[in-house]
């Protein structure tokens, strides 16, 4: 039977009219692999309404952190976008999930994190994990959206992050952050595929084209992004971790929208 944890929610904050995330405290037995997720939800009359959601804190932090898109009528994000500091959530299931570093070829040089929209989550685990540091000689994370306002954790990453006691320095020599945005102006624009394809993100970030040879990625996103960025990457000679354990160039995960 999976298990059943009643955690308190500590802060919230809200990104935008649609995005919102939340910190809540964490059962001491909880372990889980940087990018996993896990089933959290609410008690809706006296039963647990849980849906998938990619832990974005890292497994050496004191609390959970998630990062959920408000659903105008959604069954769990219309009631969860209301929570306080105070309010209990449940967090159900062991942690699982796909975008982990075994899933991945060993020998590479630079990490690419490709993602769109609440995507973003899983990867905000791995940008703090010493580990995947250790690993790669860059870690490249790039965040679709269409509006500038979308871009969450914009500041946290270029600012607190990068300033970090522990990881600061390794942020500051390794992570390459890359927003980028479709439907307004931006300095960076343009969906990541084609900024990938055409050469621009490597211009930008001074890294050769993507390759199989020096370069991992984990992908996130929605069904359409998954679908054509697994594409771009077949077609430049990249192969898919087949199955979990099973290691491949890159690794996919569904950001969990319907809620
Ligand atoms: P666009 O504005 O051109 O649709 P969404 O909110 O629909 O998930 O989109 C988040 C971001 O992902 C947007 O910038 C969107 O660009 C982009 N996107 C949507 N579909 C794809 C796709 N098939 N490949 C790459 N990027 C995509």
């Amino acid at each position: 039977m999976a298990t059943l944890s009643s955690e308190t929610v500590l802060s919230v904050h809200h990104w935008n009219d649609t995005l919102f995330s939340f910190t809540c405290t964490r059962d001491p037995g909880l372990r889980f692999i940087n990018g996993q997720f896990v089933m959290i939800g609410l008690e809706v009359n006296g039963k647990p309404l849980i849906r998938a959601y990619s832990v974005a804190s890292a497994n050496w932090e004191e609390h959970l952190e998630f990062y959920s898109i408000k659903v105008p009528n959604g069954p769990l994000t219309s009631r969860l976008q209301n929570i306080q500091p105070g309010d209990k959530v449940v967090i159900s299931g062991k942690p699982t999930g796909t975008l982990v570093q075994d899933n991945l070829l060993p020998d590479a040089k630079n990490l690419y994190l490709l993602s769109t929209g609440t995507g973003l989550a899983p990867f905000m685990s791995i940008i703090k994990d010493p580990d995947v540091y250790d690993r790669y000689e860059k870690i490249v994370l790039i965040h679709g959206v269409r509006w500038v306002s979308e871009l969450g954790y914009q500041d946290y990453i270029t600012k607190e992050l990068a300033e970090h006691e522990f990881l600061g320095e390794m942020i500051r020599e390794k992570l390459i952050y890359y927003p980028t945005v479709t439907r307004e102006p931006f300095r960076n624009q343009g969906r990541l595929t084609d900024l990938i394809l055409n050469g621009k993100l490597a211009s930008d970030i001074g890294l050769p084209q993507m390759n199989p040879q020096t370069d991992r990625a984990l992908l996130c996103g929605s069904p359409a992004m998954l679908e054509d960025t697994c594409k771009m990457l077949d077609s430049l000679g990249f192969i898919e971790s087949p199955r979990m354990g099973e290691p491949g160039h890159y690794a996919i995960e569904r950001a969990f929208v319907e809620k």
